[in-house]
């Protein structure tokens, strides 16, 4: 924890996202990990495309820890992620080409479990047969893996050791031609098992071991530990606008089943929000913007897919499903991204209501937040037209952002702060309000 007394218990730390995902959590993660001995991904898999911006480079990791250019951080990816050998293996290519020693500072659950190629074909072939319903998945074989997961059907990094581990395999793969065979659809799997194949070996070759007992070993030896989310509270498979969800746990919670930490042992929660927002793929977002506002956030703010380059729909802050996401997960402080990109708009709007079909106001996240169920109502704020990239601390920010974080903060009932302001893409460009992030 970013704070601790002397005597008390060592508590993990979880930063996650607050809206529907690519919030700016990999630059924070990168920007707090020297707080931090290790940092554990807890669920998700490839479907994540985490930015991280220092030196000139830019970077955008999926599978791996954002903590992964410190030296000296060990870097976990828990039992509740799931791992894809063939973008596993880019990933660690691309690093070791940075000459970034992945072996030494990774470990893997043994319990995580592997995508195949066919939880690729099924996840594509589900996306075709909902039409227009599509959940606007990555295609990565999220949905269809967590299925097996829960299904008991799946495949973990630790059978890849067992003798029958092409048997079982095998097993698998047939049961899904079956149900390929249902959707009539046409897929290559010779060609797609191959890479598979050497994502396995290299698997092999890395250090996997039952991380629930090594993240506790290190709580025990009072190492500090960030739980590093993937998507958002509002693409919870259980919390978000379901269906259009990922099959995840997103929240705080998440860290707990994800990593083997008990609920006692989380510290601080670190929610992660865009001062606007957005949305890449299908379903409800009230406050998106179909006009030239919503074409300049895009364009400024740079909003397109870190994982399959799709823009981003855009629109204004939404404080009902950001107070939501802070109670679901408990958050105790914010970091607010992307400030920057607000420069220069005359006036900045906020919903803070959503109108109900029988006319009445409410402040919550309702169960339906489709366009026929919620109008969001909004407040104008002054907007500010300097640039606030070069900025160095959050005293230079102008008064009209002050003014926009004091209005934030007194809408969230003035329980929790925005310990963290980021102002640019880059490491450096962050500026913080909180001593706990000092
Ligand atoms: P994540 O999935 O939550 O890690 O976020 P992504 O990496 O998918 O998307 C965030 C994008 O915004 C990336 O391109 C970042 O480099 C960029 N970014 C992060 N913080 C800021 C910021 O404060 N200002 C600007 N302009 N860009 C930022
Ligand atoms: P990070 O970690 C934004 C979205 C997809 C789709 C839905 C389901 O970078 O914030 P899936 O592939 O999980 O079946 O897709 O969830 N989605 C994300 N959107 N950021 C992400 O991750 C996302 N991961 C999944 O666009 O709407
Ligand atoms: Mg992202």
């Amino acid at each position: 924890m970013l704070l601790l007394s002397k005597n008390e218990k060592m508590k993990a730390d979880v930063l996650l996202g607050l809206q529907w995902g690519d919030e700016g959590k990999g630059k924070i993660v990168d920007v707090l990990t020297p707080k931090y001995d290790v940092v554990a991904r807890f669920q998700g898999g490839p479907n994540a495309g985490h930015t991280l911006e220092f030196n000139g480079i830019k970077h955008v990791l999926h599978t791996i820890p954002s903590g992964i250019f410190h030296e000296n951080t060990i870097n976990l990816v828990g039992n509740g992620v799931v791992i894809d050998p063939v973008i596993f293996k880019k990933e660690i290519d691309a690093l070791t080409d940075m000459g970034v020693d992945v072996k030494k500072r990774l470990v893997l659950s043994r319990k995580a479990h592997l995508i195949l190629p066919s939880h690729r074909f099924l996840d594509a072939a589900s996306e075709t047969a909902k039409g227009k319903q599509k959940i606007g998945s990555t295609l990565k074989g999220i949905g269809p893996t967590y299925m097996d997961k829960t299904g008991r059907n799946g495949l973990r990094v630790g059978d890849i050791f067992l003798a029958d581990f092409e048997a079982r395999y095998t097993a698998l793969v047939e049961k899904h031609a079956r149900l390929l065979s249902f959707h009539n659809f046409e897929y290559n799997l010779p060609e797609a098992e191959t890479a598979w194949m050497e994502g396995i070996e290299l698997l092999r070759t890395m250090k996997v071991t039952d991380s629930e007992q090594e993240v506790n070993h290190h709580l025990q030896q009072k190492k500090r530990i960030l739980a590093e989310g993937a998507q958002g509270t509002l693409l919870d498979i259980d919390f978000g606008s379901y269906p259009f969800v990922t099959s995840s746990s997103t929240v705080s919670a998440g860290a707990c089943t994800g990593l083997g930490i008990a609920p006692n042992r989380i510290g601080e929660v670190i929610g992660i929000f865009k001062a606007y927002c957005t949305r890449v793929g299908s379903g409800p977002f009230p406050t998106e913007l179909f006009d030239e506002d919503g074409e300049r956030l895009r364009s400024v703010g740079c909003e397109f897919g870190a994982t399959t380059g799709r823009p981003r729909r855009c629109g204004w802050l939404d404080l009902p499903a950001l107070r939501y996401a802070i109670m679901i997960n408990g958050a105790t402080t914010l970091a607010m991204m992307k400030a920057d990109v607000l420069s220069g708009f005359e006036t900045i709007k906020v919903c803070t209501h959503y109108r109900l079909p029988d006319g009445s106001l409410t402040d919550q996240f309702p169960y339906d937040v489709s366009g026929k169920s919620v109008t969001p109502v909004y407040i104008e704020l002054q907007g500010w037209q300097e640039d606030l990239t070069q900025l160095d601390s959050t005293q230079a920010l102008p008064q009209a952002l002050h003014d926009y974080i004091a209005f934030v903060e007194d809408a969230l009932g003035n329980e929790i702060r925005i310990g963290i302001v980021s102002v640019g893409p880059d490491r450096k460009q962050t500026l913080v309000r909180d001593v706990i992030f000092a």
